[in-house]
């Protein structure tokens, strides 16, 4: 990463302490964990193990490290439903809230640590009926019910692993996970709400069992749409009729440390998903750890609210597992932002008294895209902690979040991590950290983190690859029944260190900055040039909402940067608007930087989980017929940007 680079263009010098009432008032506003962890990590982690969670058996060793391969809390025994729900009824907090439901119709339910209690046990007890037990896994295909979390927790009250699939999978999906993880039962719906109609669960699985899947022996409904389904005799239980006889009485399982909790699959860069293992002891300590001091939790006062799917890890580690574990009370919200109006996320803010709100930058965008006017309808002032998570977010929207949501007086907690860290790695702690706009800042304490050159050498400023040199607690354990794609995915490509697949850079003040996957790295003319900030440049000209940057091939300069763009709402698409965004980023990152076209379209290709699919922008770039488009949430999108991009002008 010698050569220079974009990074040295892009100068962000806005900077954000904690109020003094904001850092007199946090759980952590000095330096005071991080010089512990620094000082001796094990010892710092098995405090927090130990402080943080219950534990039915003291472990006696911290740490096996035996690269890549880590085992935490050797020895020790817990209960994760134990820790997010039995403890906290003993306590006398059986009464507290633990999650406010929102039906995306508007229906509501109010659910106690009691009540989730009850309904876990008995579940858990009807999982024991169907003949499931420790070593077993199940997978569950559902949609943003309350029975989501109650599956999950029923499952790690007796030892049972889950792999939630997210609910906008196709049958395939579900047949490919089911298969790798021999899931012996599907806890499924018939449908769940989405923007104002039931959007169908059971007949994908059906058609997943009718094409393979012949170790799952069991289908659980939820009857949550009242739609009509088929259902096989035998083979498929209403969730209604089984809890119905359940008893609620159903003692926890202490589990070993290292018991699997759940399998998570990703989507890699080749055709097979990863099962990625997460254990019980070391995750739930860095969810909970990191719950807390990321998001300065009071859990007596706070109403905390992440607005992801649970489908994915961001729902798993901050909807479930962390907030319960930490006796939080949570918003949980079954539909879309836009339905039935686009402040839908801010009256649910306003109405809860939400103090801390965690999404995603794409969110932000498409906030930003609908105007301000939208949550300016509502009170957000109970609001106290802005998160981000799921890509780097750009200076842009981070400001927007900043003056428009937060009122300028929350601090943003821009936490990078991955399905396969299980918890946040570098992030803010908002009572003590100084943010910058658009950057993660530091890794959080007792995680250590490095930038290598592509020959693994340590970089001390400037552009490099994210690597994390020690194990942390929360790490992935291994990629189910593929030891050996373990540790040739991760720890391979730099000797002794995991390698996460993200470029970043630190800058002068050594704060981190990440530049999203290397894959997305730009090389125009042996330059490197992160795709983020010229996304970053394009959605900081006044006129522009959102891009999407793709590097496509060039016979001149081996890459070149193709910019798609989305106008706001009151800009017409001419081709001296597409230039002057062009020299909008020739002017914020430098000439080498500026765009060979911008193509102004009306939407970007997306996943159902929002993410851009630059693979198919650069498909269009290059003239390719499109490869696999079955994730698209909306299949017309791309015959339209293809239009348009033939349409559009180019550089000479
Ligand atoms: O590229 C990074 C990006 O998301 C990837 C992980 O994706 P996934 O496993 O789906 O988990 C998403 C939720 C944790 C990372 O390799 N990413 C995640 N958070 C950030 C981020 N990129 C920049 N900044 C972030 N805060």
């Amino acid at each position: 990463m010698a050569d220079a680079t974009i990074e040295d263009y892009y100068v962000e010098d806005r900077t954000f302490a904690p109020s003094p009432d904001f850092a007199a008032a946090a759980l952590a506003s000095n330096r005071s964990l991080y010089d512990e962890a620094e000082a001796d990590y094990e010892a710092f982690w098995a405090r927090q193990a130990r402080e943080l969670l219950s534990w039915d058996r003291d472990f006696h060793s911290v740490l096996e490290w035996d690269l890549p391969f880590a085992r935490w809390f050797i020895g020790g025994a817990l209960n994760v439903s134990y820790n997010c729900l039995d403890r906290h009824v003993e306590a006398g907090q059986g009464n507290k809230i633990a999650f406010h439901w929102e039906g995306e119709p508007g229906d509501t339910l109010t659910i106690t640590y009691a009540d989730l209690l009850t309904e876990v046990s008995k579940f858990a007890n009807v999982l024991k009926g169907l003949g499931l037990g420790a070593g077993d896994r199940v997978a569950i295909y559902m949609p943003m019910i309350p029975e989501l979390p109650v599956a999950m927790l029923a499952c790690t009250r007796i030892g049972v692993a889950h792999s939630v699939i997210f609910g906008g999978f196709s049958p395939d999906a579900i047949v490919d996970r089911c298969e790798d993880a021999e899931a012996r039962l599907i806890i499924t719906a018939d449908a769940g709400y989405r923007r104002g109609a039931p959007s169908m669960l059971k007949p994908n699985v059906d058609t997943a069992l009718s094409q393979g899947a012949a170790s799952v022996e069991h289908v659980v409904v939820v009857n949550r749409c009242d739609t009509d389904v088929d259902m096989a005799e035998g083979r498929d239980l209403w969730w209604h009729d089984l809890m119905a006889d359940a008893s609620a009485d159903c003692p926890p399982e202490p589990m070993d440390s290292e018991a699997l909790l759940y399998l998570l699959y990703t989507s890699g860069t080749t055709a097979k998903p990863k099962g990625i293992m997460h254990t019980t002891g070391g995750y739930l300590t860095q969810v909970a750890f990191t719950h807390k001091y990321v998001f300065d939790l009071k859990p007596d006062t706070d109403v905390y609210w992440c607005a992801a799917d649970i489908g994915w890890v961001t729902g798993h580690s901050y909807i479930v597992y962390g907030p319960l574990a930490n006796g939080a009370t949570s918003v949980i919200y079954e539909g879309t932002p836009d339905t039935p109006g686009r402040d839908r996320l801010w009256d649910i803010v306003e109405r809860y008294g939400v103090t801390q709100l965690y999404t995603a930058p794409t969110a932000i965008r498409t906030f930003m895209k609908w105007g301000a006017q939208e949550p300016a309808k509502h009170d957000l002032s109970s609001l106290r902690v802005l998160g981000t998570v799921g890509e780097p977010i750009n200076p842009e929207a981070w400001m927007w979040y900043h003056t428009n949501i937060g009122g300028e007086g929350c601090p943003i907690v821009d936490t990078w991590w991955q399905t396969e860290t299980g918890s946040h790695m570098i992030s803010p702690l908002p009572g003590v950290t100084t943010t910058k706009p658009g950057s993660a800042t530091h890794p959080i304490p007792g995680v250590f983190a490095e930038l290598v050159d592509d020959d693994g050498r340590p970089v001390e400023r400037g552009g490099g690859y994210l690597t994390i040199t020690r194990p942390w607690p929360s790490m992935l354990r291994g990629i189910w029944g593929d030891p050996e794609r373990y540790r040739e995915t991760y720890w391979s490509r730099f000797e002794g260190r995991y390698f996460a697949g993200d470029g970043a850079k630190v800058d002068d003040d050594g704060y981190l900055w990440l530049l999203g996957r290397v894959d997305d790295v730009m090389n125009i003319s042996g330059h490197r040039i992160s795709t983020t900030e010229v996304e970053s440049a394009l959605v900081d000209h006044a006129a522009v909402a959102e891009a999407a940057v793709v590097g496509a091939a060039d016979d001149t300069t081996g890459q070149a940067i193709i910019g798609y763009v989305i106008l706001r709402g009151s800009h017409d698409a001419t081709d001296e608007l597409g230039e002057e965004v062009r020299q909008h980023v020739a002017t914020k990152l430098g000439p080498i930087a500026r765009p060979k076209t911008v193509v102004l379209v009306p939407d970007l290709p997306k996943t159902r989980s929002g993410k851009i699919m630059r693979r198919l922008l650069r498909d269009v770039a290059e003239g390719r017929s499109l490869g696999d488009t079955t994730t698209l949430a909306d299949q017309s999108v791309v015959d339209e940007i293809r239009t348009r991009a033939a349409e559009s002008p180019q550089e000479d």
